[in-house]
């Protein structure tokens, strides 16, 4: 058989990862494939760029659109970044009838709807494994492994770079900023660092397995986002004091009321196995309704771990090129007609337990008063710890409180009720918590 044309947009982190493994393994892919699959041309910003692996043997080019455009490639793979020029990009690859394979998530979770809905009128494959969770078959597993089931849940640590860093900054106690800084090297972060340590990344992926998972359009606009910029090792610290790890999660869960979609940091019991998952690991943790929880683990971040999801799709594509497009596994699990419109639950109704901090006056009655405006909201406090003062000279002592789950609006009322007493003497510290074990 001939072999499968392709062409690159990117030559960078992930996209020299991806050549690396086609060059490293090509027995081995066109042994599952039936056939070879040949590099016609990558496109990149600057052709003069020393390059990590051996380019000798490929085109390059600094004109994105003569990869798109050229009459022989069968499939396009994205690995350039951004959701604009990448967009047009991939719009037109479509246009012109090429399969697209992409690791953007920016993009996906973005303008996917526009952009499967596009691909389905032309019958080509849109495939994007690599755009959540890195090298682990996440999407896979949900899409094909679990589709016997009703997903009840599903929790996952999916950005390597915040888990990389909290990971330092407990074990060894680092600065964030110095972490962030080896994470960009080590070709971990986002081109725009703010997108892992504020939660965005982590929203993109979020708003991608939720629809998997759920059988809703992509709903990014909705995620309730919170990043890992306000976790300080104090938090971190009584966290391990009462058997929890401190991890920045998303979680997506289907109520009667709607979905709850939020990435936020989150206190889990130290026993669960997601908990430990440590560095630029990733892991998620699916509840399915038949088989019960399930976890998937691996590296969430790096060229080579993100190349081997992006080989993964192209020996799909290459696999099903031969298939009935009106019988593809569809893009978002569901088929387009049986997708629904589920309401995405505001981040005030969401239900969860909390983890809080307060400073309080030392003095007599003061723990009578916070208790009794939690009774009044209705929430039940599961453990309680008072810290010694940290130097004789403050009148302030530090209480932290475990509560049982309740909805998010009534929490933040107690709040703002217990931020009124001259006993409290600074902002009440909030983290979720989430058991994971139902
Ligand atoms: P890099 O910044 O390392 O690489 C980007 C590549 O795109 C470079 O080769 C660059 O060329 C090329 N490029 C950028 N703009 C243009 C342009 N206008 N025309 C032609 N080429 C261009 O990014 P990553 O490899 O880290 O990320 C790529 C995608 O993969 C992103 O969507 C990212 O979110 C996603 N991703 C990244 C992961 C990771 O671990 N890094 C993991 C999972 C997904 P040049 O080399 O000449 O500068
Ligand atoms: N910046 C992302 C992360 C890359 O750190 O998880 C993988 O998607």
């Amino acid at each position: 058989m001939k072999p499968v044309k392709i062409g690159l947009l990117g030559l960078g982190t992930v996209g020299s990862g991806t050549v690396q493994i086609l060059q490293r393994n090509t027995k081995e892919i066109a042994g599952r494939t039936g056939r070879a699959i040949e590099i016609l041309l990558i496109a990149v910003r600057d052709i003069n760029r020393p390059r990590s692996i051996d380019t000798r043997s490929i085109e390059l080019t600094q004109d994105p659109y003569a990869v798109v455009n050229h009459p022989d490639i069968d499939i396009v793979v994205e690995l350039i970044g951004g959701d604009t020029f990448a967009k047009d990009l991939v719009m037109k690859a479509i246009a012109n009838g090429k399969h697209v394979i992409t690791a953007n998530k920016a993009l996906i979770a973005n303008y996917g709807n526009e952009i499967f809905e596009q691909a389905q009128q032309q019958g080509v494959v849109v495939a994007f494994e690599a755009a959540v969770a890195g090298g682990i078959p996440i999407i896979k597993a949900l899409r094909e492994g679990l589709a016997a089931n009703q997903i009840e849940w599903l929790a996952g640590i999916i950005n390597g770079t915040s888990n990389f860093i909290l990971t330092e900054m407990k074990e060894k106690g680092r600065e964030f900023a110095d972490v962030l800084a080896e994470a960009q090297q080590l070709g971990y972060a986002e081109a725009d660092p703010t997108f892992d340590v504020e939660g965005v990344d982590a929203a993109h992926k979020l708003a991608i397995l939720t629809s998997i998972a759920f059988g809703v359009t992509l709903k990014f606009d909705k995620v309730a986002m919170e990043g890992i910029t306000d976790i300080t090792p104090l938090d971190v610290s009584y966290a391990e004091q009462l058997g929890y790890h401190i991890k920045h999660l998303g979680f997506a869960r289907k109520t009667q009321q709607g979905i709850e979609m939020r990435v936020h940091p989150t206190l889990i019991p130290r026993q669960r196995l997601i908990a430990n998952v440590d560095g630029v690991m990733n892991a998620i943790l699916v509840k399915g309704d038949a088989v019960g929880p399930t976890l998937y683990y691996g590296a969430g971040a790096g060229g080579k771990a993100t190349g081997s999801a992006v080989v993964a799709d192209l020996i799909d594509v290459v696999r099903t090129l031969t298939s009935d497009p009106d019988n593809r596994v569809p893009h978002l699990a569901f088929q387009a007609d049986a997708l629904v419109d589920l309401p995405i639950l505001p981040l005030t109704q969401i239900e969860t337990a909390y983890y809080l901090r307060l400073s309080l006056l030392d003095k007599a009655g003061v723990l009578a008063e916070i208790t009794q405006i939690l009774g009044q909201h209705h929430i039940s406090i599961e453990a309680v710890i008072q810290k010694e003062p940290s130097n004789e000279n403050t009148p302030a002592v530090t209480m932290i409180m475990l509560t049982h789950k309740v909805i998010e609006q009534h929490m933040n009322q107690a709040i703002v009720a217990m931020e009124r007493l001259d006993s409290v003497m600074a902002k009440v510290v909030k983290i979720r918590l989430e058991h994971l074990n139902k």
